[in-house]
């Protein structure tokens, strides 16, 4: 990977030699035969998923996000998963479905992930082991053009809970969206809000969701893992669906996103990655989130529109303003 020629803007992340020795004495490895919640928190576990199921505690997390490979033919530094049957996937699911939601808490939430190819399948699945409340629908900015069929340009992510008692909190995921009407009544903004920088409405979320862009190489956020799922995206699930302080378990980690955004959003983690190449990854992004704890497109507890990174900055200015002067402001 270092070796790959790059652009002096390039933001890629990536890991010297010295770094991969140095983060792989924090990983804990999957052939450790007891793994107590005290154990695995906050922790990455290097190796196959299937070797440690048996091994993980029961009802340990409050939140599972799931990226699963898709039934695609995908490289994962060396593991080849290949394009199968949808019963073949249906039976890959099953091996590992099942045996992933014994580690849900009885009140707690999974997210799924997948395109159009396997969703059928993830909806099967999902069905049959959790409650289904919604599917979401995301809009993956860039897509391959095809020549005889639509480009593909967007992803599912769906949602279920154990029970009908689960934890979800709305006022948390607000997306703050450019006013494309403003309508006033008696003379005054009605339900959005008028600034120097524009006006604006405070919304609450629906299930498509057009303001996500994928990590790219100017992004601090991207690495070299060929399908990394971007920290904006994972921010909403688990503001939405984690309490303050609750566990969220990744069981298919890659590059360590999942972790990375509980982290900066005060959640604790635990993620399985069979390759130690992106366990390291993840290992310095978490590193990196001691001291950077942003989400693009996420600021002062409001999500934001693709492309608005100079209204957040003047609003961030004006935030952080009042928030330093608020005393003077109120005098
Ligand atoms: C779709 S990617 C997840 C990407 C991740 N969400 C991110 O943002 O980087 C799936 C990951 O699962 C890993 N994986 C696949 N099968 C696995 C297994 N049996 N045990 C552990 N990891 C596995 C792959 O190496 C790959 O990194």
């Amino acid at each position: 990977m270092p070796d790959k020629q790059r652009a002096p803007r390039n933001r890629t992340l990536m890991l010297t030699q010295g770094e991969s020795e140095a983060y792989k004495s924090g990983l804990v490895y999957a052939d450790e035969k007891i793994l107590t919640v005290k154990k695995i928190n906050n922790k990455t576990i290097c190796g196959d998923l299937f070797k440690i199921l048996d091994n993980l505690p029961k009802n340990f997390a409050d939140l599972l996000i799931i990226d699963p490979p898709y039934n695609l033919n995908k490289n994962f530094d060396g593991f080849k998963f290949l394009q199968t049957e949808d019963n073949n996937y249906m039976e890959y699911l099953e091996s590992w479905f099942p045996r992933v939601m014994e580690c849900l808490s009885p009140s707690g939430s999974v997210y799924l992930c997948g395109d159009w190819k396997c969703s059928a399948c993830l909806y099967l699945i999902m069905k049959k082991y959790a409650k289904i409340r919604n599917r979401i629908i995301w809009q993956r900015e860039k897509g391959r053009g095809a020549k005889a069929n639509w480009k593909n340009s967007c992803e599912d992510i769906w949602f279920g809970t154990k029970s009908d008692d689960y934890y979800f909190d709305v006022e948390s995921i607000k997306q703050k969206r450019k006013v494309i009407a403003p309508y006033k009544e008696n003379g005054k903004p009605k339900d959005w809000e008028e600034t120097e920088n524009g006006n604006f409405r405070l919304t609450y979320p629906s299930n498509f969701w057009d303001d996500i862009s994928i990590p790219y190489w100017s992004m601090p956020e991207n690495t070299d893992h060929p399908t990394q799922k971007p920290e904006k995206l994972i921010a909403k699930l688990i503001l939405a669906s984690c309490p303050e302080s609750g566990i969220v378990f990744d069981p298919f980690l890659g590059s360590g996103t999942t972790s990375v955004v509980a982290k900066k959003l005060g959640r604790n983690y635990c993620g399985v990655e069979m390759s130690e190449e992106y366990c390291c990854l993840a290992e310095k992004r978490l590193h990196l989130a001691d001291f950077d704890k942003t989400i693009q497109g996420y600021s002062n507890g409001v999500f934001w529109e693709r492309n608005t990174a100079n209204l957040q900055m003047a609003e961030n200015k004006k935030y952080k303003y009042e928030t330093e002067n608020q005393d003077l402001l109120f005098r």
